[in-house]
């Protein structure tokens, strides 16, 4: 029996446009009836959307159609009538400047489509990495229950009979390339190798990082976050979370009943276990922020702090999405977690109306390699370090599972680049004064510099570091960093430059001192050079003169967030809630 029934059933939404014999309810229904509906397939019942973000553009998501059908069937077996509908999708891989520029843009999209039709329940169909949060932070505005339906990854790329993950061979490719062990011949050939299925990105990168967050948040049924894409049982998953979703009606199982503070404190420990995204940290506060839960920044330090990552996939590790389903996938992890009593919230509430550990307790494992126990983990502390300081007053992330160990305290004389452009135009100058110790300095790359926080915090190495055999060096800047990246990476420093953030002030030769374990990031400057320097020029310059061009650009740089707060839009915080608007007949 489902710990959420309720007495009565309630009343739905859909019979504020299907349910009256009026003049509107004659509009609503004859219009429908223009697609062959007849009038017991939609009147009286559970109406479910289905939220697509099916696109060709979108190749992670391209295979979202067949998804649907499946969602379909499981929805009309259980009572309900589905309409699928579609919303701005935003892809990671094609989409300029960055995915992340539109995830507020595509959460407004649905969320108006949501309070605006007449649906009672919906699912999500997400995948590529920014589709997660923005279905998300979008459906929990309106608050109707939900459920999440994952694409699922690629099957695992292969080159040259070996396994390769998506993006982190990119990363390591492109450095081979630079120090002249493989060819431009052999790095072009693994393209196809690398995407040679339908699904999101192989890796433990944001996408799947994003998929494992919302089967921790309780948002799926489990195992969403890992059969793959391809797998028949994917399929399964989305005919089953189509009954699901039906009987979420009757219960009136809405998502702020499952998107609890104690879920984001389960998710923010399944990230560490899972040697998860940094991106994640961003979403979930965006996610959190629109359902009324109150996450900050060093919840990250008090909650995942300490917990072992366990999942050895690739960025951090070695395996892949595949193996990671094969070895038992998410329930497998929190069933480890659970039983070594580091899962805080075992009895928060899932969309199955279970609780997480119900859902977990006797999950099956079946490769101590890729889902590791707690005596032998892939990193002892797998939390995210959230570094606080002069340079970051409103915080900074490092993802120390993606990180050299050496290089966890570090003190070096900073190399700047003033922006993106700076950086590609001067990192492989032989002439560049760098050298393995440097500190490598980012500007002008957060929310507002980049319209966007593109993914270049992971900053290639100089290319006769390279040649050297350097590996790795501390990096800093307000950008951020593809889930599918690693190195000893500090992102997401808040404020900004563009902002007036102190990163602006950073001078070439400047001592910079990173202790990430003590979550301390330093300019050694003192203060009143560094109030002279944020003084001397206007940091803000180059964000007005992108909001000048108007349009949606206008909108995002005069009202988006700062990465600590989730890089919202100010205006969309907060659930406004799903009651039905006025007709328009
Ligand atoms: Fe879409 Fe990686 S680019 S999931």
């Amino acid at each position: 029996m489902s710990s959420s029934k309720t007495s009565s059933k309630p009343k739905l939404r859909s019979a504020e446009w299907f349910g009256t014999a009026d003049k509107n309810g004659f509009m609503y229904r004859s219009w429908m009836k223009n697609q062959g509906i007849p009038d017991h397939e939609f009147q009286g019942k559970p109406i479910i959307g289905i939220c697509n973000t099916w696109s060709e553009l979108t190749p992670c998501n391209a295979h979202f159609r067949k998804i649907a059908d499946h969602v379909k069937k499981g929805v009309l077996e259980a009572g309900g009538y589905p309409v699928e509908f579609p919303v701005f999708s935003n892809g990671e891989s094609n989409l300029r400047p960055t995915a992340m520029f539109t995830r507020n843009l595509a959460s407004m999209d649905v969320e108006e489509a949501i309070r605006g039709n007449p649906i009672d329940a919906v699912v999500l169909l997400v995948g590529c990495d920014k589709t997660t949060p923005a279905l998300l932070m979008g459906a929990a505005s309106c608050d109707i229950p939900t459920i999440v339906v994952t694409g699922g990854p690629m099957l695992n790329g292969k080159q040259e009979g070996r396994d390769i993950g998506s993006g982190t061979v990119v990363w390591r490719l492109s450095e081979e390339v630079k120090a002249g062990k493989i060819s431009m011949h052999d790095f072009m050939a693994a393209e196809a190798g690398m995407s040679r299925s339908a699904g999101t990105c192989n890796t433990m990168g944001t996408a799947s990082t994003m998929a494992c967050m919302a089967e921790s948040l309780g948002v799926s049924l489990p195992h969403n976050a890992a059969i793959p894409a391809v797998d028949s049982r994917r399929y399964v998953l989305a005919h089953l979370s189509g009954n699901r979703i039906v009987e979420m009606v009757d219960e009136d199982l809405r998502l702020s009943k499952v998107l609890t503070r104690g879920a984001f404190e389960n998710a923010i420990r399944t990230n560490a276990a899972i040697g998860g995204s940094t991106n994640a940290v961003i979403h979930l506060k965006a996610i959190a922020g629109r359902i009324g839960v109150d996450l900050a920044l060093d919840d990250w330090t008090r909650i995942g702090r300490g917990t072992p990552t366990l999942v050895d996939l690739q960025p951090s590790g070695r395996f892949l999405m595949e193996e990671f389903y094969y070895a038992g996938g998410l329930p497998a992890v929190l069933r480890r977690l659970g039983e070594a009593d580091r899962l805080p919230n075992k009895d928060a509430l899932t969309v199955n109306g279970k609780t997480l550990w119900d859902n977990v307790v006797e999950a099956p494992q079946y490769n101590d390699e890729v889902i590791r126990p707690l005596d032998n983990p892939l990193v002892e502390d797998g939390g995210m370090c959230v570094l606080h300081g002069n340079l970051a007053p409103k915080g900074a992330v490092l993802k120390p599972s993606a990180a050299t160990p050496e290089l966890m305290t570090h003190r070096g004389r900073a190399v700047v680049f003033e922006d993106f452009d700076d950086y590609k135009a001067r990192i492989n100058d032989p002439d560049l004064d760098v050298d393995a110790d440097s500190v490598l300095v980012m500007k002008h790359c957060g929310p507002r510099g980049y319209h966007g926080m593109a993914e270049v915090g992971n900053m290639g190495l100089p290319a006769k570091l390279l040649e050297q055999g350097v590996t790795d060096m501390v990096r800093i800047s307000d950008a951020r960093m593809s889930g599918t990246a690693y190195g000893t990476v500090v992102l997401h420093v808040a404020p900004e430059a563009a902002a007036g953030g102190p990163l602006a002030a950073v001078r070439n030769g400047d001592w910079v001192e990173l202790d990430a374990y003590a979550g301390k990031l330093h300019l050694d400057i003192d203060d009143e050079e560094l109030q002279a320097r944020l003084a001397e020029h206007d940091p803000t310059q180059a964000s007005r003169q992108i909001a000048s061009s108007g349009g949606y650009r206008q909108l995002y740089i005069e009202h988006v967030l700062q990465a600590d707060e989730g890089c919202d839009f100010d205006f969309l915080v907060g659930c406004r809630g799903a009651d039905v608007p006025r007709h328009s007949h």
